[in-house]
């Protein structure tokens, strides 16, 4: 059945975006709130946002001392993302009343949430003001995860995260992969005839899904795509965003 289209009012429906569990200040005094108004800017350099009302307890401590952990929460963890998103840091210690626990990040002064199974360090470049919120632009300087997410070969493996999405007030968990990136352009694999020398025909086809399965998604790419990866050993056949990380 065909949908008919009905017109909302404007807002913020986007959706699905994380619920980032984002920490503030220094290890000693560290506070964390959360934010679902957040997203990637630029891959070279990395650059991330967060939009933060002036409200918050944690704005005054984001302008002034200017960094930032984007901690990435598991499904595991939602009650907690909205707890530290529902009250203020101004009048009790999240971390403790949450049983979280705080963990020195690499780059920045902010503590890492050691629960959450991703962490982004970032480093504010600027602070534009958007209406209701302020927008903090930050360069990520550093990335960190658990070392379950990673395979032997170093490949991070996202689908064992079991991030935490939410959608329009309410948290969801991501369900299953359902393809990866250039997914749409790979030649589909041909179907069985039906052949007198089966046993023959067979073994032709086998070998052609061997090599078609080994062959990594960016050499079946349609002609003029430009894919930039390259092709190591690490990494052969991974798809985009499915990054080799060294231990
Ligand atoms: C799911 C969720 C998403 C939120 N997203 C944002 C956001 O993007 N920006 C913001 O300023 N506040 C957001 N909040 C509200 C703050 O997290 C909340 O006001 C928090 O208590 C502020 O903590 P603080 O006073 O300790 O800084 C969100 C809250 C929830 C539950």
């Amino acid at each position: 059945m065909k949908n008919k289209r009905i017109n909302l009012a404007p807002g913020t429906l986007e959706a699905p975006i994380p619920p980032a569990m984002v920490t503030v200040g220094d290890f000693e005094n560290a506070n964390v709130l959360t934010i679902a108004w957040t997203g990637i800017l630029a891959t070279q350099p990395p650059r991330t946002y967060i939009s933060v009302r002036p409200s918050r307890h944690s704005y005054g401590i984001l302008k002034e001392r200017g960094e930032f952990v984007i901690n990435l929460p598991s499904v595991s963890l939602a009650r907690s993302v909205d707890f530290v998103g529902i009250y203020t840091g101004a009048k009790m210690d999240k971390f403790e009343r949450c049983g979280l626990t705080k963990q020195r990040s690499d780059k920045v002064a902010p503590p890492t949430i050691a629960e959450c199974p991703i962490a982004l360090e970032c480093r504010v470049a600027e602070v534009l003001p958007m209406g209701t919120h302020d927008v903090f632009i930050a360069d990520i300087v550093g990335v960190s995860c658990h070392d379950s997410l990673l395979d032997a070969e170093g490949k991070l493996h996202f689908e064992r995260a079991d991030l935490l999405a939410y959608a329009h007030g309410e948290y969801y968990s991501l369900g299953e992969v359902v393809g990866r990136f250039g997914f749409s352009t790979d030649k589909p694999k041909k179907a069985a005839k039906p052949e007198k020398n089966t046993e023959k025909f067979t073994k032709i086809l086998e070998s052609k899904s061997e090599k078609s399965e080994k062959k990594p998604f960016y050499e079946s790419a349609p002609k003029g795509r430009s894919v930039k990866r390259k092709p190591t050993d690490k990494n052969k056949g991974a798809p985009h965003g499915k990054r080799s990380v060294k231990k």
